[in-house]
């Protein structure tokens, strides 16, 4: 009996032994990337969500970066991975979509976005992909924002500002959300803030929390909380789908009219479609730019020069208008706002709200004379790029006047704020025309005090941790 078991406990340390070797020395045809696979099943997904409280690239990336230079390997949500600082490698990757590698956005990560039963558009099709796009471009792109979207933008935008002045104090992020998220959803599905019950930019702000979560879907948990606010939103999605789907009245130029038109011609258009679209389209805009927004807030209060002639220029803007037909801001207005947008860009830079890009390879890549094998993931780390001192001397420092120094070649190969190549962002120019007509009417109407300085914190994605408070008052 003693023989048996002896034999037993042998055979299961063998197993173990043989089972974290491997685990440790994942198979691969040519030289892995320098790195460790941390411990077996976790890997390394505990190190990367501590959270770091400044601008600075993540602990878990710069020490990694440092140790093993800048492309590593690891183990993150229990599948290999690795990270590139590289900007060639990034500048080949981002090139490389659909022929070595795909848009993947880890399993758990992707769980959030996906029902049961639902197939993942992650690996949708070309013509999956190109019709999304096209969508997104259709109703946010230049030719929208010039004909349509300026206008309402600013009025949205006025209003907005009106009230938050009359407040006695504002939460910066949370009044920024559902400023951008009620009239993103909107232009999405044509819903109206004021008349509906359900608190949409709420529900989005709690579903962002998981970002920070470690991936337990156990009821308390900030991951399991998330799972439960996306069914809310995702129910709510589909009474909107079926009340308008049964409406007689289908004039609305939304986003979820055209994809119902497009249903007869398109066979992949399915009602599980549609709602992961809009879901899809409001979680792209609903964190991004009031985060960004915050970010804005932070940096000018603590930079009055860069306030100041921000405010000069957009005072210059104002004055001109007077002078001219137009009542509101034009495109060529929000073309002119040159340090606007060198402000915009620091602020990106120094934000970087994603750590990076996500991609899976689809077959082996060589590069360098490391081999990343073939279904592992990739993160391009944009944000090492963005903080390479290198590239941006005193990468820390907010200065948007260095952008006025750099050449175009380096900004289009290391400033990738809104993705690169075929997967380039659709919401980037809609972004970066929102921004630049909220600083407008902020600049040239408002001043501000702070309240609460607030808190950022990167777990590896940048969270407003505490909110910033400020009190916005009138210019006389
Ligand atoms: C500050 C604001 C924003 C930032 C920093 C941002 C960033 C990004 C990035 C980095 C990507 C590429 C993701 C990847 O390659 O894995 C992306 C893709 C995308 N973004 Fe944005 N985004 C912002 C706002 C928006 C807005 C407002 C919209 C919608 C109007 C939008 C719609 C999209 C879409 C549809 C894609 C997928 C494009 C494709 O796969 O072809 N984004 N965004």
């Amino acid at each position: 009996m003693l023989t048996i078991g002896l034999v037993l406990v042998a055979l299961l340390v063998i197993y173990v032994t043989y089972w974290v070797n491997k685990w440790r020395n994942p198979k691969c045809t040519g030289v892995l990337p320098p790195g460790s696979m941390g411990f077996p099943l976790i890997g390394e997904s505990l190190q990367l969500l501590i959270p770091s409280y400044s601008f600075d690239l993540h602990p878990f990336i710069k020490k990694r970066i440092q140790r093993y230079g800048p492309i590593f390997r690891s183990n993150v949500a229990g599948r290999p991975i690795v990270f590139s600082a590289d900007p060639e490698l990034n500048h080949y990757i981002l090139s490389q979509e659909r022929r070595s590698v795909e848009l993947w956005y880890l399993d758990a990560f992707s769980n959030l976005f996906v029902l049961e039963g639902e197939s993942r558009t992650s690996g949708a099709t070309a013509s999956i992909h190109k019709y999304i796009r096209s969508l997104f471009l259709t109703h946010f792109g230049s030719e929208r924002l010039k004909g349509k979207l300026l206008p309402l933008i600013e009025d949205l935008i006025r209003t907005n500002l009106r009230s938050w002045s009359s407040q006695a104090t504002i939460e910066v992020k949370h009044c920024a959300s559902a400023l951008v998220c009620d009239f993103t959803a909107k232009l999405l599905f044509g819903y109206d803030a004021e008349k509906s019950s359900f608190k949409m930019s709420e529900k989005f702000e709690r579903f962002a929390e998981s970002f920070a979560a470690f991936p337990f879907n156990i009821p308390g948990t900030a991951y399991h909380r998330s799972i439960e606010n996306r069914k809310k939103l995702t129910t709510f999605l589909e009474r909107v789908l079926r009340e308008r789907k049964s409406s007689a009245e289908k004039s609305e130029e939304d986003i979820l009219n055209q994809t119902l038109d497009d249903m007869e011609k398109e066979e992949f258009i399915t009602d599980e479609f549609i709602i992961q679209i809009l879901f899809g389209g409001l979680f792209a805009i609903a964190e991004s730019i009031p985060i960004t927004i915050t970010l804005l807030f932070k940096f000018l209060s603590a930079h009055p020069s860069v306030l100041e002639e921000l405010t000069n220029e957009q005072e210059k803007i104002l004055k001109n208008r007077k002078g001219s037909d137009s009542p509101s801001i034009t495109w060529d207005d929000y073309k002119s706002m040159t340090f606007t947008i060198q402000v915009i860009n620091e602020t990106l830079r120094m934000g970087n709200i994603a750590p990076g890009l996500l991609r899976r390879t689809i077959r082996d890549v060589h590069y360098k004379g490391y081999t990343i094998p073939a279904s592992w993931t990739i993160m391009l780390l944009t944000s090492a790029s963005n903080l390479n001192p290198e590239l941006y001397k005193d990468p820390l420092e907010f200065n948007p006047w260095r952008w006025k120094d750099l050449d175009s070649q380096t900004i289009s190969k290391s400033f990738t704020p809104f993705g690169g190549g075929t997967r380039q962002c659709a919401g980037a120019d809609f972004s970066r025309v929102f921004i630049s007509i909220f600083l407008h009417v902020l600049v040239t109407k408002y001043r501000w005090t702070n309240i609460k300085e607030g808190k950022i914190s990167r777990s590896p994605m940048l969270r407003i941790r505490d909110d910033i408070h400020i009190k916005l008052f009138e210019k006389d």
